[in-house]
């Protein structure tokens, strides 16, 4: 189970993101930032971020924490966006919760990480069809030093379309555009090293029922990971 923290004050939106997150206090004392049920991209997106994300976490990857945060929309009483207030009204009770990293900077590509370390964030990416690690939107994080994942809501697209089952096994030529390809060492290597270590059945528990099917994502990484794995020839 994720852990359930309750929100108590909606500090200020993070512009940069797309989907308008928010930087919200928990009842933990814990700043996190919140992204809305009730935005654009759907739960569904909310779902990807989990199953990767926890995903990125058995692989021994850097995830900030991910929670989950009670809404209750008064929060939202003193923003004076409309478009935000109204992504808080339609965000009452749960949403996500990503632990906030305070002082983190942007990825910087003259600073590459370890090549293996790089490798085995281009093969998780390539597990789990993740579009958003490019020179233009790494959705990297440095903090305290060490590099950081975040952002995977855009991966796992395949469940916005019909019959994401029959797409499982496919490639992912939209691998070639990662940040982190120029730095990384051999993706076979690291396919040696991470496909015994997924356990998407564990990562795919942790969705709220109400956001997705969590059998079908399990099922969906599974029938992934299963030799041959084309989408890890990269
Ligand atoms: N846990 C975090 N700690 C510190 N800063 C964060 C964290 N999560 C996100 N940010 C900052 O907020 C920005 C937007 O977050 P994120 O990429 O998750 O949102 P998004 O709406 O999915 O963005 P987009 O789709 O535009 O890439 C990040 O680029 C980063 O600068
Ligand atoms: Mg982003």
């Amino acid at each position: 189970m994720l852990r359930t923290v309750t929100a108590t004050r909606y500090v200020t939106p993070l512009r940069e993101g797309g989907s308008l997150p928010g930087i919200v206090e928990a009842d933990d004392d814990g700043l996190y930032v919140l992204k809305f049920r009730g935005a654009g991209q759907g739960p569904k997106a909310l779902a990807a971020e989990i199953v990767a994300g926890e995903l990125a976490r058995d692989l021994g990857l850097p995830v900030p924490e991910l929670v989950l945060i009670e809404l209750d929309p008064a929060l939202g009483a003193a923003e004076p966006d409309p478009e935000i207030q109204e992504l808080i009204a339609a965000s009452a009770g749960i949403n996500l919760g990503v632990d906030f990293l305070p002082g983190s900077l942007p990825y910087n590509p003259t600073e590459p990480p370890d090549a293996d370390l790089a490798a085995d964030v281009v093969w998780l990416d390539a597990l789990i069809t993740n579009v958003d690690r490019t020179p233009r939107n790494p959705n990297l994080l440095r903090w305290h030093g060490n590099l950081w994942l975040i952002d995977h809501g855009a991966s796992l697209y395949a469940f916005h379309g019909p019959d994401p089952l029959a797409r499982a096994k496919n490639a992912f030529p939209p691998i070639r555009d990662h940040v982190l390809l120029p730095a990384a060492s051999s993706i076979a290597a690291a396919d040696e090293r991470l496909a015994g270590k997924a356990d998407p059945a564990r990562a795919a528990s942790l969705v709220p029922e109400d956001w997705a099917n969590g059998d079908l994502y399990a099922e969906f990484l599974h029938e992934r990971l299963q030799a041959p794995r084309v989408w890890a020839d990269v």
